[in-house]
């Protein structure tokens, strides 16, 4: 790389990812420096690393959000203004409305996910494979088009050993599929919804009567697999419970349903994208950058004692290159005023 970075890959214990710092110097301000000068670097980075990217750090952004943003807009030609998306006021952060807070503390209050049950798996591990481990999605699927990048800074993450975040490289998963299952998906469309819709999988199975969505709600197709428009390479796009539409859904052309073939299609796409070969867990320190593209990843949220412990992260959203299969298209997910 051009501009002084050093990038070290894969992931610990991960196939893929990397580690990126700069070589002669340390702290937020001098890596976004770095990174305006060789504008190319970092998003070359990510999409040479399979899609997530570790900045460690980068603890000086919680000061200076400025410097979060500047960073954020390498990676795309658009970062998300909260404030002009719809998000609750109590989500975005006061000052700088392109970043969004996910926080267990007030005003935000965001509950942490369950404990999966049982809490380990058999070998005394941390559960990461679906239907175990439950919460892995892609951000935002549900709008076309879909948004690029995260950029996820840990301003006060929780003690390492709880509130992780588990990334799955969907690139690696799709490869290893068995090329029955690849020609079965070719061409298949998922059909993904916010979970406020309430036709996620648990309210479908609960008999819950579907509210009427407004136009910028409706479920939206999504190419089940997607062709990263840098790299392109396949790689599967897919969410579960919580962001796909389980009353017509979740795929569009198989039976519908919570316990229909779309269902067991789903199932067993899920339990394999999410395999330990293809996850990487990361385990937070004060001041880590995570980046990571949601064309060819997913993640999920861990579970942490949000009785005893603060947790308070940022996170901004790009946008800009979903691929030409999106060419052209308004936004589904704005309101018409
Ligand atoms: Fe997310």
């Amino acid at each position: 790389m051009s501009g002084g970075f050093d990038l070290v890959r894969p992931l610990p214990g991960a196939g893929f990812g990397g580690i990126l710092r700069l070589q002669d110097a340390a702290g937020a301000a001098a890596m976004v420096a770095a990174a305006e000068r060789a504008p190319e670097d970092l998003p070359r980075a990510l999409a040479a690393c399979g899609g997530v990217l570790l900045l460690p750090g980068m603890q000086a952004m919680a000061e200076r959000p400025e410097l979060l943003l500047r960073l954020s807009r390498l990676f795309g030609p658009e970062v998300e203004n909260y404030r002009e998306t719809g998000m609750a006021p109590n989500m975005v952060h006061p000052e700088v409305p392109e970043i969004f807070v996910v926080s267990n503390i007030p005003p935000v209050l965001r509950a942490p996910p369950p404990l999966p049950e049982p809490p380990l798996t058999a070998e005394g591990r941390l559960p990461v494979q679906y239907p175990h481990r439950r919460g892995w999605h892609t951000d935002q699927s549900y709008r076309r088009p879909p948004p690029d990048v995260s950029l996820f800074l840990g301003v006060e993450p929780v003690p390492q050993g709880q509130g992780q975040t588990l990334f799955a490289d969907a690139t690696a998963a799709y490869a290893a599929l068995p090329e029955a299952t690849k020609r079965r998906i070719e061409g298949l469309e998922g059909l993904h919804v916010g979970s406020s819709a309430k036709r996620r999988r648990q309210d479908v199975l609960a008999g819950e009567t579907p509210r009427p969505l407004r136009p910028h709600e409706r479920p939206q197709r999504q190419p089940v697999v997607r062709l990263h428009p840098v790299t392109g390479r396949p790689a599967l796009y897919l969410c579960e419970y919580g962001q796909m539409d389980w009353l017509e859904g979740p795929f569009l052309g198989l039976e519908p349903g919570p316990t229909g073939e779309g269902a067991a299609l789903l199932d067993e796409l899920m339990a394999h994208v999410t395999r330990p070969e293809f996850v990487y867990v990361h385990e937070w320190t004060p001041g880590d950058l995570v980046i990571w593209d949601n064309r060819c990843t997913l993640h999920a949220a861990t579970w942490f004692d949000a009785e005893r412990l603060r947790r308070v992260m940022w996170r901004t959203t790009v946008s800009g290159n979903p691929g030409p299969a999106y060419a052209g298209e308004a936004r589904s997910w704005l309101a018409v005023a």
